[in-house]
C-alpha cells in the first residue's frame, strides 16, 4: 500500500449515512441532512431526454462540443465573460476536474494551500497525489474563508491554493473585493489559484462571482451535481487557459477517456431548465430561513449564515465534546442525520455540525421538532 493509501482519513458523512441506511433498513423513519446532495433528481425534461436518447443512441464514446458551447454561453449569461469553448474541458464531475488540475499544474510535492474548515476530498486528493495541503485556519471572524492577508502570510509561498465560493461546509462565499484581492496576492507571489465553484446557482442574495472575472487564467471547476441536481450523473467541467488545454484534454483522455455520454445529453437537456431548478433554490432559501430562525432558540448561535450552497455549519461545542458521538446519539434517538464537523476540520471539527437543507420545507421543520424535542430531554455533556 502507498504512504497516501496508508494515511487516508475516513469520511464520516459516508459512516453516518451506513448508519442512517441501517436505520431505514429496521423500517425507521430517518430525514437525510447529512450528505451534501439535492434531494430531488435531474429536471423532469432532462431526464425525459435521457430516455430518449437512452431508445435511439449507442452511446459510445463521445464529447459534446455543443455542451463546451453551451457551458461557455452560462459564463457570458451570468457573468458577462466570453470564454473560447475550447478552454472548457468535460469532466467526471468537479471530483474528476480537480484531479486533472493538480495532475497538470503540479510537481511531486509542491505547496497548495486551502482553507480549514473545507470540502475533505481537496486534502486528501492533494495528499494523494504527493502534494503538501497548506491548511490556513478560517473561522466565524472571516466568516470561514481565507483572505488576501492570510495568504500574502504564508512562508514560503505555496505553488497554488484552492478557493471555494460558495464553501462546503459553511455556504460562505468570497465577494467581489475578496476574490479580486486574492487573485492580486496570488498574481504577485505566483501562485497558481484553483476555484471550485460547484455550488454556483445555489445563492440566497447576492448571485456568486466567477474568480475568472478577477483572474482570467484561473483554473475552474464546476459540476452539473449541486444546481442541477445531477450528482449520479457524474459530469462537471473545468475552464482552463487557452495554453493549458491541451495538456488538461491529454490526461483527461488518458484517464477518463470521455465522460458519461448519457450524463452529457442530460446537461444539454438540463440546461435550458432554469425555472424548474430556480425553483428548487428557492426551497433551499425557505429551509435555510427556517433553520437560522429556530438554531438560536435551541441555542445554537455559532454558525455564520450560508450565502449559497445548502449547508449550515455550526459550532455545538456548549453541547458536545464530540459532534460525532452527538450525531450519532441524535441519528439514533430521532432519526435526523445530520454530520459532524471532522470531516471538514481535522483539528476543531469535533465543535461543529454540518447540516444540509437540500431536503423538502416539510422534512426541514421535522427536523427542527425532533431535534428541539431531543435537545430539551437530553443532558449536555
Ligand atoms: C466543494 C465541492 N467540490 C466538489 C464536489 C464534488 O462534486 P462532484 O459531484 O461534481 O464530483 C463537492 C461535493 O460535495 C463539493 O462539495
Amino acid at each position: 500500500m502507498s504512504d497516501a493509501a496508508a494515511a487516508v482519513e475516513p469520511f464520516y458523512a459516508v459512516e453516518l449515512n451506513r448508519l442512517a441506511h441501517q436505520r431505514e433498513r429496521r423500517g425507521l423513519p430517518v430525514i437525510h441532512m447529512e450528505v451534501g446532495q439535492p434531494s430531488g433528481g435531474a429536471p423532469v425534461a432532462a431526464l425525459a431526454a435521457a430516455h430518449e436518447k437512452l431508445a435511439t443512441t449507442p452511446q459510445g464514446y463521445w464529447e459534446s462540443s455543443a455542451l463546451c458551447e453551451r457551458i461557455a454561453g452560462l459564463y457570458r449569461e451570468r457573468h458577462g465573460l466570453t470564454i473560447d469553448p475550447e478552454r472548457i474541458v468535460l469532466t467526471m464531475g468537479a471530483s474528476g476536474a480537480l484531479l486533472l488540475a493538480l495532475a497538470v499544474l503540479f510537481s511531486a510535492g509542491a505547496r497548495v494551500a486551502l482553507a480549514r474548515p473545507g470540502y475533505p476530498a481537496h486534502r486528501n486528493v492533494l495528499r494523494a497525489f504527493g502534494l503538501l495541503p497548506v491548511e490556513i485556519d478560517c473561522d466565524a471572524a472571516t466568516r470561514y474563508q481565507p483572505t488576501a492577508a492570510m495568504v500574502a502570510a504564508l512562508v514560503p509561498s505555496p505553488a497554488g491554493m484552492i478557493l471555494t465560493s460558495p464553501a462546503n461546509p459553511t455556504g460562505t462565499m468570497l465577494d467581489a473585493g475578496e476574490l479580486a484581492a486574492l487573485a492580486a496576492v496570488a498574481r504577485a507571489r505566483g501562485i497558481r489559484l484553483i476555484a471550485d465553484e460547484t455550488y454556483h446557482g445555489i445563492t440566497f442574495g447576492a448571485p456568486a462571482h466567477t474568480l475568472l472575472e478577477y483572474e482570467a487564467d484561473a483554473i475552474v471547476l464546476n459540476s452539473f451535481s449541486k444546481y442541477w441536481c445531477m450528482t449520479g450523473w457524474r459530469l462537471g467541467w473545468a475552464v482552463v487557459p487557452a495554453a493549458l488545454a491541451e495538456t488538461f484534454r491529454r490526461y483527461s483522455a488518458n484517464m477518463f477517456l470521455v465522460p458519461p455520454t448519457l450524463a452529457q445529453h442530460v446537461a444539454l437537456a438540463a440546461l435550458e431548465e432554469r425555472e424548474e431548478l430556480d425553483r428548487r433554490v428557492g426551497d433551499y432559501a425557505v429551509n435555510r430561513q427556517l433553520l437560522l430562525d429556530a438554531l438560536p432558540q435551541l441555542g445554537i448561535t455559532g454558525f455564520a449564515p450560508a450565502d449559497g450552497a445548502f449547508y449550515l455549519y455550526a459550532d455545538i461545542a456548549h453541547l458536545t465534546s464530540d459532534s460525532l458521538v452527538f450525531c450519532r446519539e441524535l441519528l439514533d434517538a430521532t432519526g435526523v442525520a445530520l454530520n459532524t464537523g471532522r470531516d471538514f476540520d481535522s483539528l476543531q471539527g469535533q465543535r461543529f455540525l454540518r447540516i444540509s437543507f437540500a431536503v423538502s420545507t416539510d422534512e426541514t421543520r421535522r427536523a427542527l421538532e425532533l431535534l428541539a424535542g431531543w435537545l430539551r430531554r437530553r443532558r449536555p455533556r
